[in-house]
């Protein structure tokens, strides 16, 4: 059969994004398809430069010119991707097109060490990446990229001071740690913490961003308000570790996001600390905080599931010398690189079947 456009595109019409459950050319993820003799050359646009599924779209594409082609047909498939968006022009961050909140109840589950991680993993699929560390009273961003001590350059826009992020690692970040002493003991009173983000949210030069990543301090406190008031927060991501009394923590900072008036998507439940496995004991798991606790609280509010993360020393190490575990090839590197590609793909369902996020007003 001869090749023509018209019949390339009902031979793709076959393939469907397993996710979002439409066919490729519905979905508008075909483009540029030139044809030459028997020479057949197409972009794929995949939601995600981390999209998990990368090779098996390609080869159902094969699979399905081959059907209706033969196997003569010389194919140049080029994937590549443009992040999905909900948000339109808001006068807040119109380049950013997700915003994403990693949050848990309990303090000192890995929201910070888990925040740095997707972020570096993403940047590192390709994806423009930054991160607002929200915990204005506790600071962990400078220390876990290796920035402290480090200033922001400010410049002027129209007579306003507009703060210039620090870039480490592919990741524009901002944190109060950028501006304040590190051992200064600021006491942040909340109005004050609460206007230091909605600073950082609204006089930063982000710029163009696929996911803007805010790593917020433990519980459900005028931060997280602040967040929902000041921007509309594409998703927000739980971090657990297994046990009781923060799966209960947990379980209160996901119903604040689901609450009628808030309604920001949960885009999953990630388990930290899921289980302890000794180097020299690779097969051997030991679930010092319970099992799965986790991924039942997922089940329980019919959220995804991300993944659990293990416990690990170089994950603890990695955070205190501002060296992202990510990095390091094994074990960590796998954990966090599958991660990313959970929370990017939840993502892009979320913006395919779900209307964009209105920034919570509250009355009086
Ligand atoms: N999977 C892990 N394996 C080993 N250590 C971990 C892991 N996750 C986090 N940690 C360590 O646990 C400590 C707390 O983690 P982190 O600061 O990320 O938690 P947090 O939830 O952000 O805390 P806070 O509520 O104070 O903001 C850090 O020292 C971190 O390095
Ligand atoms: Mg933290």
């Amino acid at each position: 059969m001869s090749l023509t456009k018209e019949k390339v595109l009902q031979a793709l019409s076959t393939v469907e994004d397993p996710d979002l459950k439409k066919d490729l050319v519905t979905l508008g993820m075909i483009q540029n398809i030139e044809i030459e003799g028997n020479k057949l050359s197409f972009k794929v646009v995949l939601t995600t430069p981390a999209c998990p599924l990368k090779e098996v779209i390609k080869n159902n594409c094969i699979e399905a010119l081959e059907d209706a082609f033969g196997k003569d047909v010389e194919l140049g498939i080029f994937m590549t991707s443009n992040v999905t968006t909900t948000r339109d022009n808001t006068p807040l961050l119109p380049q950013v097109k997700n915003i994403i909140a990693i949050a848990s109840g309990k303090g000192g589950v890995g929201k910070s060490t888990t925040a740095c991680n997707l972020a570096v993993a993403l940047a590192n699929t390709g994806a423009k990446v930054g991160l607002i560390d929200a915990d204005i009273s506790g600071p962990s961003v400078p220390t876990m990229f290796n920035v402290e001590g480090e200033q922001p350059s400010v410049k002027q826009v129209d007579g306003k001071n507009i703060i210039i992020p620090i870039e480490q690692y592919g990741v524009k970040l901002m944190s109060i740690g950028f501006l304040t002493p590190s051992d200064s003991a600021v006491v942040w009173r909340g109005p004050m913490a609460s206007s230091a983000l909605k600073q950082f949210i609204g006089d930063v030069e982000w710029g163009e961003l696929d996911y803007l990543l805010i790593d917020l301090p433990p519980g459900t406190s005028d931060i997280h308000l602040t967040m929902v008031q000041t921007i509309p927060v594409t998703g927000a991501v739980i971090v657990t570790t297994p046990q009781k009394v923060a799966l209960a923590d947990a379980t209160k900072g996901l119903t604040m996001f689901k609450q009628p008036q808030i309604n920001v998507p949960i885009l999953g439940v990630i388990e930290n600390m899921a289980y302890f496995t000794p180097a020299e004991l690779p097969d051997n798991k030991y679930y010092i905080f319970g099992k799965e606790g986790g991924r039942k609280l997922a089940e329980k509010f019919n959220v995804p599931f991300l993944g659990e993360m293990p416990i690990v020393q170089s994950i603890r190490e990695s955070g205190d010398t501002g060296y992202p575990a990510v990095f390091k090839e094994g074990l960590t590197k796998t954990a966090f690189s599958e991660l990313a590609e959970s929370v990017a793909r939840q993502v892009a369902i979320r913006n395919a079947e779900k209307s964009k996020t209105e920034v919570v007003h509250v009355n009086g």
